[in-house]
């Protein structure tokens, strides 16, 4: 097997005020993302989903195996059979599926069944896991550490999203097989969730959540 070459790394040393600007502005600015339900229709910029795709890209991934596919929905006649599907879904897990335990937990996000965003929203955009790459010769290359790889781009996407002045929904209608039929990805995929992306409609509210404290997610040692 061919090895990589090793080049200089690219790297931009910064003096210690401008680390500690730079972190607290991403931290003040990630700190107004919320998750976003009602979206409006307007369309989305061109070329700004494509370049938080490639942010979202470039993310670490186990032995840089970049174990994900996006598949951006802008299809009217798409977004509405996902919608369809995500629906019918939902609604058994809101009827019984889900324990009592978890809709008591769903209960302040006001969340049901109804998906009406999944076709107002200018764009969708479905992240599948990959457990196999293909290799040049066609044989089937395992993936190591897809889901926390995946976690990591989808991650990316969201907050280069969200700095891009961009609301999102991550949104897992549970279970979410019928992408694969939908999106015709094969079954060596596994849909990871569905990321809805667009403008809020105006006025929109949002559910009055705290965030727990840094001391209590956070040691030091
Ligand atoms: C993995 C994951 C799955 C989620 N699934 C759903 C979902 O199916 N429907 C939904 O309305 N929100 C979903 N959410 C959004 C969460 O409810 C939301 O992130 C949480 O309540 C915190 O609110 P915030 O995103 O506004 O900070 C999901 C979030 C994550 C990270």
């Amino acid at each position: 097997m061919d090895v990589a070459g090793f080049r200089p790394l690219c790297f931009e040393r910064l003096p210690a005020a401008e680390s500690l600007r730079r972190v607290r502005e991403y931290r003040e600015r990630m700190g107004t993302r919320r998750s976003v339900r009602e979206f409006s229709t307007e369309p989305l910029p061109d070329g700004l989903v494509e370049e938080a795709l490639a942010a979202a890209a470039s993310a670490p991934s186990g032995a840089n195996h970049q174990p994900w596919h996006f598949v951006v929905v802008r299809d009217p006649a798409v977004k509405r059979a996902i919608r369809v599907a995500a629906e019918e879904e939902e609604r058994a897990f809101y009827a019984g599926r889900a324990s009592q335990e978890w809709l008591r937990e769903l209960a302040p996000l006001g969340t049901d069944e109804h998906k009406p965003f999944l076709e107002a929203a200018p764009c969708l955009i479905a992240i599948f896991t990959r457990k196999f790459n293909t290799a040049p010769d066609g044989s089937r290359l395992k993936n190591y550490y897809t889901a926390e790889s995946v976690g990591i781009a989808t991650g990316l996407l969201i907050s280069a999203l969200h700095l891009a002045g961009v609301a999102t929904l991550t949104h897992t209608p549970s279970p979410m097989q019928f992408l694969n039929r939908i999106l015709e990805r094969p079954d060596t995929e596994r849909p990871f969730l569905l990321l809805v992306v667009g403008y809020p409609v105006d006025g929109v509210r949002v559910p009055d959540i705290q965030r727990l404290p840094l001391e209590q997610l956070v040691s030091f040692r």
